[in-house]
C-alpha cells in the first residue's frame, strides 16, 4: 500500500507511470507539477500513488499523506480535500490554508494584517457601492488594477484609469465567470497599479517557507500594463534570491501557513511588493529557467520531513 499520495485533476497512476517513464522533457505542461514530485519521490527510492482528486471516495486504503499539486478550482475539489483530511490524511497544503487563501482577497487581508508588504487592495462586490468608489479614488487612486478573488493565467485582469472603466471591469468580469468555471464569489479586488515595467515579476517557488528557485518575467515591448502571465509577451529568465526577496516569501508563506507556493512579486522602484500568492501553482516555467534545481525532489524531501515531525 502506498503511504503518499499525489493528488490530480485528469491523471490517474498508469497514466502518471507511463509519463514518468517518458521523462519531464516530453510533459506537457499540465502533468509538470505531479510528474517531477513522483520523480522526485523515486529518486529516494520511495513509491507513490498518483490519484485523480475525484476518485480519491473510491479507495478503501487511505495513505498517511496526500499533496496536492494544483489550488483548489471548485467547491467539489476543496470538499474532497476536506474529505480527505478527516479520513486522518495529512494534505499538502492543508486544505483549510489552501482553500482559504486560493481567495485573493482573504490572502491580501491575512498579509496586511502581517505587515507583508503589498500594493494597497480593496474588496468590492458588484454594483460597487459608492463609499468604495469614493475609497477607490481616497485611499488608492488611479489607476488601479481590477481582477476577480479566485482566478489565475492572467484572465480578467485589467488595468483601470477611472470609475467607469472599474464598472466595466466588474462587469466584463461578472459576465465571464461562469464560462471560465470560477468558484462563485461575489467580490473582486481593487489594487494599486504598481509600474513594474522595468523590473517586471519575480516569481518564486516556496517550500517549507524557504524561496528556492526565482524567474524575472519582464515585457518584450513598450505597453502601458504588463499581464506578465502571457508567455509571448515576456522574457523570462532566472533571478537571484536576495535576502530581501527570500525574507518577504518567507514571512508570506509563514503567514498563510502554505508549506508550498509560487509568489508574483512586483518592485515599484524602490522595494519588492507581494502581488498574489498561489498556493502550490505550476512551476515548470521557473525551473526550466532554474534547470539545476530538482524541484521534484525538493518537494518530495520536505514532505517526508512532515510526514514525521
Ligand atoms: N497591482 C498590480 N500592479 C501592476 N500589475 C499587476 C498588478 N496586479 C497584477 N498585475 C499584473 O497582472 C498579472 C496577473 O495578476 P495576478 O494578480 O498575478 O493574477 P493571476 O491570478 O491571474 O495570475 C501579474 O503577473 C502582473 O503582471
Ligand atoms: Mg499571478
Amino acid at each position: 500500500m502506498s503511504k503518499i499520495w499525489i493528488l490530480t485533476r485528469n491523471l490517474d497512476e498508469k497514466q502518471a507511470e507511463d509519463i514518468c517513464n517518458k521523462g519531464l522533457k516530453n510533459c506537457l505542461l499540465e502533468n509538470y507539477t505531479p510528474t517531477s514530485i513522483r520523480m522526485g519521490f523515486k529518486e529516494l527510492g520511495i513509491d507513490v500513488k498518483t490519484v485523480k482528486l475525484s476518485d480519491v471516495s473510491n479507495f478503501k486504503d487511505m495513505p498517511t499523506m496526500a499533496i496536492d499539486c494544483y489550488p483548489p478550482w471548485s467547491k467539489i475539489e476543496t470538499e474532497k480535500l476536506f474529505w480527505l483530511e478527516k479520513q486522518g490524511v495529512m494534505v499538502l497544503n492543508k486544505p483549510k490554508y489552501h482553500s482559504r487563501y486560493h481567495n485573493k482577497w482573504y490572502q491580501a487581508k491575512q498579509l496586511i494584517k502581517s505587515n507583508v508588504t503589498m500594493p494597497y487592495t480593496l474588496e468590492i462586490s458588484f454594483p460597487p457601492s459608492i463609499e468604495k468608489i469614493n475609497d477607490i479614488e481616497k485611499l488608492i487612486g488611479y489607476p488601479v488594477v481590477v481582477k476577480p478573488t479566485t482566478s489565475g493565467f492572467g484572465i480578467m485582469v485589467f488595468k483601470c484609469h477611472t470609475e467607469d472603466e472599474v464598472f466595466d471591469a466588474c462587469l466584463k468580469i461578472f459576465n465571464t465567470k461562469p464560462q471560465l468555471g470560477f468558484t462563485p464569489s461575489s467580490s473582486l479586488i481593487v489594487q494599486k497599479w504598481i509600474d513594474h515595467r522595468f523590473i517586471g515579476i519575480i516569481r518564486i517557488f516556496v517550500i517549507g517557507y524557504k524561496a528556492i528557485m526565482a524567474q524575472q518575467r519582464r515585457p518584450t515591448c513598450e505597453t502601458d500594463f504588463f499581464v506578465s502571465n502571457k508567455g509571448l509577451h515576456s522574457i523570462r529568465n532566472s533571478f537571484e534570491i536576495t535576502k530581501e526577496l527570500s525574507s518577504l516569501c518567507e514571512l508570506a508563506c509563514r503567514n498563510l501557513n502554505l508549506d508550498f507556493g509560487v509568489i508574483d512579486i512586483l518592485h515599484d522602484g524602490d522595494k519588492f511588493l507581494v502581488c498574489e500568492v498561489n498556493p502550490m501553482g505550476n512551476f515548470k516555467s521557473i525551473n526550466d529557467d532554474n534547470p539545476t534545481i530538482n524541484c521534484g525532489l525538493e518537494i518530495a524531501k520536505y514532505s517526508l520531513f512532515k510526514m514525521k515531525v
